[in-house]
């Protein structure tokens, strides 16, 4: 497998094409960003453990049924991944109210949702990721009627599995961001990472922290609370 030009470069990732068309590798950045760029900054190891937690999420899920673009570990960073065209939508779920939700509503961080909640934004920087619902994301062509269905079916499937998975591990998953991507044959799959850059995981006995609230907020030991979610998830 031959790594060839860079094709993208997001604020945590690059990716690269390589002598397979039908294959990607992505590279892991320690770059951190929040507030849609205007904070920045690097979490050192970050992209190792987003790499690696990304991995054995990823195989997990596999495993129960989802399809994914992942195809192997190929180092600390990098990953082998299907090519996909990624759909322009962060694809929020909400199991406890927190950050710009609780802004937004007005009902304060730490309050369990009756039923988790299903989000979308439309990936537009220029417009700070504005949010949107199903029918926007139909009427703009950012996805079929059929594509928005699966999305949503496969989205409340993951957070099921997942919810489950960090309970396990002593960790309530409160929200998290992910990202669909369709393959050169049009299967839809499962892109982007699942890390403390895009979830909200808590400690479920103390309430800790343990992703890049740390970081939006300036609380500190930041790095600790990385390596603390990768040694839960590996063991
Ligand atoms: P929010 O409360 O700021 O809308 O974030 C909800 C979840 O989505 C949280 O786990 C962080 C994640 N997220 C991203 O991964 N990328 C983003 O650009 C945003 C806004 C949120």
């Amino acid at each position: 497998m031959k790594k060839l030009e860079q094709i993208y470069e997001g604020k945590a990732k690059k990716v690269f094409k390589t002598d397979d068309p039908d294959l990607y590798i992505i590279d892991y950045k320690d770059d951190a960003t929040a507030g849609n760029g205007a904070k920045k900054g690097t979490i050192a190891g970050k992209g190792v453990i987003n790499n690696k937690m990304t991995c054995s999420i990823y195989k997990m899920l596999e495993s129960k049924g989802i399809p994914t673009h992942l195809v192997k570990m190929l180092s600390d960073t990098e990953q082998l991944d299907k090519a996909v065209t990624i759909f322009p939508l962060e694809v929020i779920v909400r199991n406890t109210a927190a950050g710009s939700m609780s802004k937004r509503v007005g009902v304060p961080e730490g309050t369990v949702l009756t039923e988790p909640i299903f989000e979308l934004s439309y990936k537009n920087d220029d417009y700070n990721d504005p949010l949107i619902n199903d029918d926007y994301a139909v009427a703009l062509n950012l996805c079929t009627r059929d594509e928005m269905s699966q999305i949503r079916e496969m989205t409340l499937k993951i957070n099921d599995i997942l919810k489950a998975y960090f309970l396990e591990k002593g960790v309530n998953l409160v929200d998290f961001k992910i990202e669909f991507g369709k393959t050169n044959d049009g299967a839809i799959v499962l892109a982007d990472e699942i890390s403390p850059d895009t979830c909200r995981f808590w400690d479920v006995k103390t309430g800790e922290k343990l992703d890049k609230d740390r970081f939006r907020r300036d609380m500190g030991n930041i790095e600790e609370a990385y390596q603390e979610m990768l040694k839960r998830v590996d063991g």
